[in-house]
């Protein structure tokens, strides 16, 4: 049977800010992307979604947006734009745009409009509302301050920002409000882009009455962080479903939506087809699993088996119902190899063995720039080398709490989004190719052995892997469609799987920095047999070389990663 389109594809995010600068102010552009298509096209994918491009003041890199219709001068102009959608639907790509509708900018002009006096006419654009006891009207923590409450002094009331305090959210409640950025989405479908990546949608609709949240608090100052409490409310469904039937339906897009908070059951609210709502959502529940008690600067380390849990939860509880994204980095998260990899001695094998559980499992694949060619997270010795918002908060927070500069520099090695936001290495030359000017935030210092060059000069490289993953993809129908089928599932080293479908694909994960064996008798078990077929391997003589074609059965590599065809 014929699938849509978004369920075949494999989707590549741009950061436009760290992917290619073009003119030397060291801030990644159009023109920059634009220049790099073809690495693009040759990689095989076959979506782009670009972070936001839309005129910002860049207090949180384009999530505060202050013009839906124009773009961000550092970027480029609408022309350029335009160049970059041509460019890739010449090439047979696609197109998906970043659509923050949480919040604006404070200044976007119907927040400017909205500020100037209570009798406004944009006033019941945002979400106002009195002290309470002099103090803010509920206890809700926001993502990047204290207080998700900002005190206005020109009305003398507070407006609600779940992020930062020049991110103020918008009033769904209005009427005016669902108009405006309903004919804005269908204007940008005329522009004929081919969907949207929706950002934290599941917190458009606020729940009734703004009441505090009964959980403990979660920052010194008594505030609480809790988005279970807001998070998929009735109205956001009421609002999906009806963007969808006014808008999204008239057009052959796909729609992902960043969701917070949400469980199988939840999700399937949003993406069953019968519900009308969206495509696909990311669901935060295997990015948890390294948080600890108090979130997710607590890092901890984390076990296979509750790895593997969480991902067949969602294998399992979507088969059916809905289509799973599949992820393991973006611009808000570490990377992956130093997350669930090893960035050390297995770079190579680790990274390709995420990439292999990443494109064999049920989903639409999302691959974030740079993950390719394996990057490593950074470590830049001082708090001034950053530049994300999220991370000066937590080291505020973190300070006022009583914890040490060495504690906080750790936390932020590890799970910074800007280990994630690193310029794009694309030579060993200066700034790797990136820039010829000073870039807005400094390369990984390791792109002299990590960049595109070394990666498209070496057969063995991450990126040739990933681009052998993507033509499996094409070339093995049960990719896409074979029922997820989990196996030895409280095995602390192996991730073992099935896809069950016009052929039965065997993928084995060893997912650990040492050989790990076992016998004759528990390799048939899960289907292998001297009969089965090595179609793709991490450990490369495998698969190439006839001669040493017959890998051992009982016996796995560090991080080797293999998928077989069964016989049928
Ligand atoms: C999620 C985005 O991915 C993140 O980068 C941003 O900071 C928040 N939403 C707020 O827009």
């Amino acid at each position: 049977m014929k699938q849509p389109w978004w369920k075949e594809a494999v989707v590549y995010q741009i950061y436009p800010r760290s992917f290619q600068d073009s003119n030397g102010d060291g801030i990644g552009d159009l023109p920059g992307i634009v220049s790099r298509l073809d690495y693009l096209n040759d990689l095989g994918v076959n979506v782009i979604w670009l972070s936001p491009v839309y005129e910002s003041p860049n207090d949180d890199n384009g999530y505060d947006i202050s013009n839906y219709y124009g773009i961000m001068k550092d970027f480029g102009t609408m022309a350029d734009w335009k160049s970059l959608l041509n460019g890739l639907h010449e090439r047979g790509m696609k197109l998906v745009m970043d659509l923050v509708v949480n919040h604006t900018s404070d200044e976007h002009p119907w927040f400017i409009e909205s500020r100037k006096a209570q009798t406004s006419p944009k006033r019941e654009f945002y979400i106002w509302r009195p002290p309470r006891n002099g103090k803010e009207p509920n206890n809700w923590a926001s993502f990047f301050s204290p207080s998700a409450w900002k005190f206005d002094p020109a009305t003398g009331e507070y407006y609600l920002h779940l992020f930062s305090e020049k991110q103020p959210d918008l009033n769904w409640e209005n009427p005016q409000v669902q108009t405006e950025i309903f004919s804005m989405i269908q204007w940008w479908l005329d522009q004929g882009i081919d969907g949207f990546r929706m950002d934290v949608i599941n917190f458009i609709g606020k729940p009734a009455g703004l009441l505090d949240s009964p959980r403990a608090p979660t920052h010194p100052d008594g505030y609480v962080h809790d988005p279970s409490f807001y998070a998929n409310q009735p109205f956001t469904h009421t609002l999906l479903h009806k963007l969808n039937r006014e808008v999204l339906s008239l057009y052959d897009v796909m729609t992902v939506g960043e969701t917070p908070e949400v469980t199988p059951e939840t999700a399937s609210l949003y993406v069953a087809p019968d519900r009308q709502e969206l495509n696909m959502v990311f669901q935060f529940e295997l990015m948890g699993v390294d948080a600890g008690p108090n979130g997710k600067w607590d890092v901890q380390p984390w076990k296979l088996s509750d790895f593997k849990r969480l991902v067949s939860k969602w294998q399992t509880g979507l088969a059916g119902r809905g289509w799973n994204s599949l992820y393991l980095s973006n611009h808000d998260q570490p990377r992956q190899v130093s997350r669930f990899g090893d960035d050390k001695q297995y770079r190579l094998e680790s990274a390709k063995l995420l990439a292999t559980l990443l494109h064999t499992l049920q989903g639409t694949p999302y691959i974030y720039q740079g993950e390719e060619l394996g990057m490593t997270n950074v470590a830049f010795p001082r708090l001034d080398d950053y530049r994300d918002l999220e991370t000066f908060h937590f080291a505020a927070t973190a300070r006022k709490q009583g914890y040490d500069e060495s504690w906080i520099m750790n936390a932020i090695h590890r799970v910074s989004r800007d280990n994630a936001r690193t310029p794009m290495p694309w030579n060993s030359q200066k700034n790797a190719g990136f820039t010829t000017g000073t870039p807005w935030i400094d390369l990984n210092p390791n792109f002299s052995n990590i960049n595109v060059s070394q990666a498209l000069a070496d057969p063995n490289s991450v990126l040739r892997y990933y681009q052998a993953l993507i033509r499996l993809r094409r070339q093995e129908p049960t990719v896409v469609v074979g029922t997820y089928v989990p196996l030895l599932e409280n095995h602390e080293q192996l991730f073992v799987y099935q896809r069950r479908g016009p052929n039965t694909l065997l993928i084995i994960l060893n997912f650990c920095g040492q050989t790990t064996r076992w016998s004759v008798n528990e390799a048939q078990a899960v289907g292998l047999t001297p009969h089965a077929i090595l179609l793709l391997s991490n450990y490369p003589d495998m698969v190439n070389d006839s001669a040493k074609s017959s890998p051992s059965l009982s016996e796995f590599q560090p991080w080797e990663a293999r998928v077989y065809r069964l016989e049928s």
